[in-house]
């Protein structure tokens, strides 16, 4: 097992991140240790079926009265009006401020609780159990917890961190391959921006990361690895300012593919593209644009390439049309100048933030990807 402390450097707040494989049976004695309220609610993703009265149980003989809130997994219910029915829950439940608020499940569950823990009589304490691999390597860590308006996705929320973060990965084996897929985007974007030693793991054992053959140790080393990135870019970030920004690696074409993917078929709960598949599409539009800027080797970038190509660059893309990206792409990260913000790769492991990348080399990585992953 893996314990990554994360908090502020001011000391502000600080937490840790347990990592390992079949740890969930700690919760109970973990949470006494922080000292939380004797009752509370489990807001858990009821696609975790029993799993979810395991917990509950685990709590129960810790000396933990938890009533349990089931979610649905899905953007489409992470909104005002999941959130106001679960409101009404811990209401008739008489739960008061020294009560506390456990999320199991994916991002949705996690952004869900957590947003309901910021605001619930003005904020109470959470912990949080992920089970997916983009909520355990991505969605956990650092604060952020929002539900989606029909506006917009995540445009409602706040920061709240929580008290502890037990991340169990023997959660991710009953994990459909399209999520892990998904979730292995954010993985492979950690190593290229920050870690090529991580990018080196992935050439490696990418197929049995992504057939979920690999052993229990490796997968605790993957994720705890990159949860430790991600932690150590928002620590960063409170010095250096603008860090956090590399983290948006391939989010910037991806988050504008996703979203006139979406609307391409807006019946669906995440329309076109999943999130991370997005960014799969991102990162390679985005390999296009820094090979054109000069910034990095062809060598590197075909590395890259590669390993998405492992990975699954998803279909599709040639059908959607290239002006809506682009103007997607300009409507999402305006910047005062009129140019678009890029994190770009200069070599496996370290990006570089260019705030001078003009419309036509945005077009140029779009109409790339179209060709090669029509
Ligand atoms: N707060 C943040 O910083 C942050 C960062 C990244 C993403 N997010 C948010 O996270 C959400 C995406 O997270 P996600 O991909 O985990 O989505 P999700 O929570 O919807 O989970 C994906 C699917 O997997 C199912 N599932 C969850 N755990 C499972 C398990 N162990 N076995 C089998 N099935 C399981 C869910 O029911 C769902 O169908 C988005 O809403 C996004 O906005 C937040
Ligand atoms: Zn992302």
């Amino acid at each position: 097992m893996l314990t990554i402390d994360v908090g502020s450097q001011a000391g502000e707040w600080g937490y840790p991140i347990h990592v390992g494989h079949g740890i969930l049976p700690q919760l109970g004695r973990r949470c006494m240790e922080l000292g939380l309220g004797p009752r509370g609610a489990v807001v858990a993703d009821a696609a975790l079926g029993s799993r979810v009265d395991a917990v509950v149980e685990i709590l129960r003989e810790a000396g933990f009265d938890m009533m349990t809130v089931p979610l649905a997994g899905g953007d489409a219910g992470k909104n005002l009006r999941s959130a106001e029915q679960i409101f009404g829950r811990l209401i008739e439940a008489e739960l008061d401020r020294k009560s506390w608020i456990l999320a199991v499940g994916g991002g949705v569950a996690g952004d869900m609780a957590g947003f309901v823990a910021a605001t619930f009589l003005r904020g109470v304490d959470w912990v949080q159990v992920p089970t997916t691999i983009v909520a355990q390597v991505d969605a956990s860590i650092g604060g952020k917890t929002a539900v989606n308006h029909e506006l917009g996705k995540n445009m409602i929320g706040s920061f709240h961190q929580p008290r502890m973060v037990l991340t169990d990965t023997e959660f991710l084996l009953t994990l459909p391959r399209p999520e892990r897929v998904a979730g292995l985007a954010e993985v492979v974007k950690h190593a290229v921006i920050r870690d090529d030693s991580l990018f080196t793991f992935l050439e490696k054992h990418l197929e049995e990361v992504v057939e979920m053959e690999i052993d229990a140790d490796g997968l605790d080393w993957l994720i705890g690895r990159n949860a430790e990135i991600k932690a150590a870019v928002i620590e960063a970030d409170e010095k250096e300012g603008d860090l956090r920004a590399i983290l948006n690696y391939g989010h910037t074409i991806g988050h504008a593919i996703e979203s006139v993917g979406h609307g391409m078929d807006p019946t669906s709960d995440y329309g076109r593209y999943r999130h991370g598949e997005a960014v799969i599409l991102g990162m390679a539009a985005a390999a296009e644009i820094a090979q054109r800027r000069g910034l990095w080797s062809p060598a590197d970038r075909r590395r890259q390439d590669a390993l998405l190509e492992r990975l699954g660059v998803p279909p599709g893309i040639a059908g959607l049309p290239v002006d809506r990206i682009v103007k997607r792409t300009r409507a999402d990260k305006k910047r005062l100048d009129g140019n678009l913000r890029f994190v770009l790769p200069r070599r496996i492991g370290e990006v570089a933030l260019v705030d001078d990348v003009d419309e036509e080399t945005v077009r140029a990585g779009v109409v790339y990807i179209q060709e090669r992953y029509p």
